[in-house]
């Protein structure tokens, strides 16, 4: 396994495993990598014939400064989980890499990115988008995969690649849990004990929504409803939205006539959780 600094590095290396033949797998992270980072990098690895794992904590889509600053940062630790995965270049740009000047080109995803994360979090996706389209523009892979825990995130990339003609598929990836349910998060480190136990009530509040989906319940507020009951179960748990949405456009619905997820996010005393579970009607 390579490990790279440099987009011209990150490049040519690319570029020399596709002369050989290789398809070429990436996987964007931000470090702090976990068991849902993991799965990425081996679903790619299965897949492709090198797979690049970036690795870099990315201003621009940190609403706060100190939320970027308490971002842990494991770099040693990570490079030994994309070894153990099969990742065959690490691409681990400075921010002077990454941002030699201040940006004055952005994209600014549309109506994908107003609600849900998109409102508590004004400029979040702006920053993803952007970072991720230079990330695509450096490594040049044929795949990219990410986590469906971030399921916005997942949908604004998605809107991104398709508007503007980008030559890669993005590969979704199921969410990885816990025992007790709880997501996969490079943030569950800064939970505690309890609040930990406590966090589990989430996926309970989600399974509890897809339960009455299941048993055929089409009205959002009745299965937004049933989540927030079992969630509110937990007072420690301050809810931030959890809405019943269209599962591409992630618009919130009324009634439920396609594809669907049911997200949420909830602080846990500083920490704040997404997750979201995904619902099809027959
Ligand atoms: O999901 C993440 O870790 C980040 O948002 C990403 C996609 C690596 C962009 O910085």
């Amino acid at each position: 396994m390579r490990v790279m600094a440099t987009i011209a590095g990150v490049r040519e290396a690319v570029r020399a495993a596709r002369c050989e033949g290789r398809r070429v797998g990436f996987v964007p992270t931000m470090g702090a990598l976990h068991a849902g980072h993991v799965s990425l990098i081996a679903r790619s690895a299965a897949e492709c014939g090198a797979t690049v794992v970036s690795i870099f904590v990315n201003p621009s889509q940190f609403n706060q400064a100190e939320d970027f600053e308490r971002y842990p940062r494991t770099l040693e630790r990570d490079l030994e989980a994309c070894r153990a995965a099969g990742a065959s270049i690490v691409f681990a740009p400075s921010n002077e890499e990454m941002y030699p000047r201040p940006l004055s080109t952005w994209i600014e995803p549309g109506a994908v990115a107003e609600h849900l994360c998109g409102r508590f979090r004004p400029g979040h996706f702006r920053g993803v988008a952007t970072v991720v389209a230079k990330l695509f523009h450096a490594v040049e892979a044929d795949r990219a995969y990410f986590g469906e825990k971030d399921a916005q995130q997942l949908a604004v990339i998605q809107t991104m690649v398709a508007e503007l003609n980008m030559a890669v598929e993005i590969v979704p990836v199921a969410t990885v849990r816990e025992a007790g349910g709880l997501a996969m998060s490079s943030r569950n480190e800064r939970l505690g004990a309890e609040e930990r136990r406590a966090a589990t009530v989430l996926y309970a509040g989600l399974r509890a929504a897809l339960a009455r989906l299941e048993a055929g319940e089409r009205e959002a507020r009745v299965v937004r409803e049933a989540a927030l009951e079992t969630v509110g179960r937990e007072p420690s748990v301050r809810v931030e939205y959890l809405e019943v949405a269209d599962a591409g456009t992630m618009q919130p619905v009324e009634r439920v006539s396609g594809p669907v997820r049911v997200l949420v996010a909830a602080w846990l005393g500083g920490v704040r959780l997404i997750d979201n579970v995904g619902f099809v009607p027959g």
